[in-house]
């Protein structure tokens, strides 16, 4: 097993707070040991031990990569005169959601797979390591299944999303919908998932619904998230804590009794706590508010930002265009911003494995084109990613 030194680090984000400087952990004038797909050493360039080759960071900023712990990646057609529309003045309707059902089945599995390959790259050249990648745009057995086939070729944090909308063919039945979902289609595609999610929303799936979908997916092992507050108040925030989901997705409108429980579900520690998933782009391409992040953050919620990556309600795969959006809109610090994009990510998928730069984490590493994390919303819009390392292999440059 190799081993690369990264030397004359500008700025290293550990996200440990023990290792470095403040909430990010930051050493400044620093060094990386990269052992196989591991980080076997971080400190002062002046400690730094031999390894088999070096990488010069020429004084840049290197963090560990974005975990985007939301992303539709899996899908066919195009819905970009719905954003014009919007821009112009139209309200988002989730209804939108059947026309990309409709072009998703019409795909052939290799069209799908096309998609999701330029989407997953994408991604990995803005800096995403870790990208969580839902179902919910095939809406039968067959094309659920197929879509998280799909999604499995390129992560390995698949979730299936059956209960993303009632189709048009069950509109007279919704209930016999969640049972197909919660019966047959989960039976089906539970073997091509690690998570189960529900858009619980007014228009979507009501509360009673969306518990018969986790429950189900617990019932085959699945981990639990939800879409929820997005298009109004309503009670995902509050069934998401209550069945200790994951996480829970959007927070577009919060309540203070949201947000007190979103910091009661921090407290209960990795592994059962709901996290309070920001997906800031979603907010902007959908002329939202947005929802005031310092409020969750100072209250104690564990927060994260995702991209949300889809055809319709947000169509951006950067986390750097999240991070400066939530400095700018939601009121976060940069350092916090890039935290809830990195180590957040990581939480809301209950790994402990990414989302920091620790001795024994996977080495997925982004090098920026600039000195410090700042820059991440200092400079929006501007490419600053410069190398990525997934598990110890440059992937990107
Ligand atoms: O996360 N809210 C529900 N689902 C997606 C939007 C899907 C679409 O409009 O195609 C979301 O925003
Ligand atoms: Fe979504």
């Amino acid at each position: 097993m190799s081993a690369t030194l990264i030397d004359n680090i500008g700025t290293l984000v550990t996200n440990d707070p023990q290792l470095g400087e403040g909430l990010l952990g930051q050493i400044t004038e620093s060094a990386m040991v990269l052992d196989g797909p591991r980080v076997g050493w971080v400190g002062p360039r002046a400690q730094a031990p031999a390894a088999d080759t070096r990488h010069d960071a020429q004084g840049a900023c290197i963090l560990p990569g974005f975990v985007d712990s939301h992303s539709h990646i899996v899908f066919a057609g195009d819905r970009s005169g719905e954003f014009a529309a919007r821009m112009s003045g139209q309200p988002y309707r989730a209804g939108g959601i059947h026309t990309t059902v409709a072009a998703t089945r019409a795909a052939s599995d290799s069209r799908l797979q096309e998609v999701a390959r330029w989407q997953r790259a994408q991604a990995r050249m803005q800096g995403t390591t870790t990208l969580e990648i839902k179902s919910g745009y095939g809406l039968t057995v067959a094309d659920e299944q197929r879509t998280l086939r799909v999604a499995g070729e390129f992560t390995e944090e698949t979730t299936f999303l059956g209960a993303h909308l009632v189709p048009e063919e069950y509109r007279a039945d919704p209930d016999g919908y969640v049972s197909l979902v919660t019966g047959d289609m989960l039976a089906a595609c539970a073997p091509h998932a690690r998570w189960i999610d529900v858009f619980c929303e007014r228009g979507a799936f009501d509360a009673e619904a969306a518990r018969r979908v986790l429950e189900a997916g617990r019932r085959w092992g699945l981990g639990t998230r939800i879409h929820g507050n997005q298009l109004d108040h309503g009670p995902g925030v509050q069934l998401a804590v209550a069945e200790r989901a994951a996480s829970v997705d959007h927070c577009t409108y919060l309540t203070e009794a949201d947000v007190a429980a979103l910091a009661e579900a921090a407290r209960r520690g990795p592994q059962e706590q709901t996290v309070a998933t920001l997906l800031p782009g979603v907010d902007f391409a959908t002329r939202q508010p947005y929802p005031n992040a310092r409020t969750l953050w100072d209250a104690g919620a564990t927060v994260a930002l995702a991209s949300d990556c889809n055809p319709g309600s947000c169509f951006t795969s950067s986390l750097a265009f999240c991070i400066a959006l939530a400095v700018r809109e939601m009121h976060l610090s940069p350092q916090e911003a890039v935290w809830a994009a990195t180590a957040g990510g990581a939480r809301a998928l209950r790994r402990s494995d990414v989302g920091h730069l620790a001795p024994g984490a996977r080495a997925d590493v982004v090098q920026l084109e600039a000195p410090n994390p700042v820059y991440l919303a200092y400079r929006p819009g501007v490419p600053l990613v410069h190398s990525v390392w997934e598990s110890g292999t440059m992937v990107y440059q």
